[in-house]
């Protein structure tokens, strides 16, 4: 078995259900983060300007009000959570878009 896999079996094995059914859609999600413009500040796996999104996704483990917490992060921009950096508002992506987003980050960033 390659690490790849082992990574992807351990993914699989800690991830919730909702969070195996947006695997699947790794491609959609990659499209909205594309087409919103956050991949010039993120990755998933490491820092750039932001955050890495699976770092993101271990601060708000466990934290109930994360979704609506970062939905108006990201929607309204802010900063002194990560550092000194802003993140600029976001008001181009849909209310939908940016929902799968960030329940697609609370549940790990998983890509596959
Ligand atoms: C110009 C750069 C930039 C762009 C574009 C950007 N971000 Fe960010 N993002 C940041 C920075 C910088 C932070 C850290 C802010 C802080 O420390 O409070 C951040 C933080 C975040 C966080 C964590 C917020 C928190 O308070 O913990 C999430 C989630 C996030 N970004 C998602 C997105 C999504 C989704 C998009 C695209 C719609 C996006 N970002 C676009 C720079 C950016």
């Amino acid at each position: 078995m390659s690490t790849r896999s082992l990574i992807c079996a351990a993914l699989l094995f800690a991830s919730t259900a909702p969070a195996a059914a947006f695997a699947a859609d790794a491609a959609a999600i990659k499209d909205i983060l594309q087409k919103n413009n956050c991949l010039a500040c993120h990755a998933v796996a490491s820092p750039v300007v932001g955050p890495s999104y699976r770092d993101v996704a271990k601060k708000y483990k466990g934290d109930a009000g994360a979704p609506d917490k970062l939905f108006a992060k990201v929607r309204n921009g802010g900063t002194g959570v990560w550092g000194q950096v802003a993140m600029p508002p976001n008001p181009g992506i849909s209310d939908d878009d940016l929902k799968t987003v960030i329940t697609w980050i609370l549940a790990g960033a998983p890509d596959h």
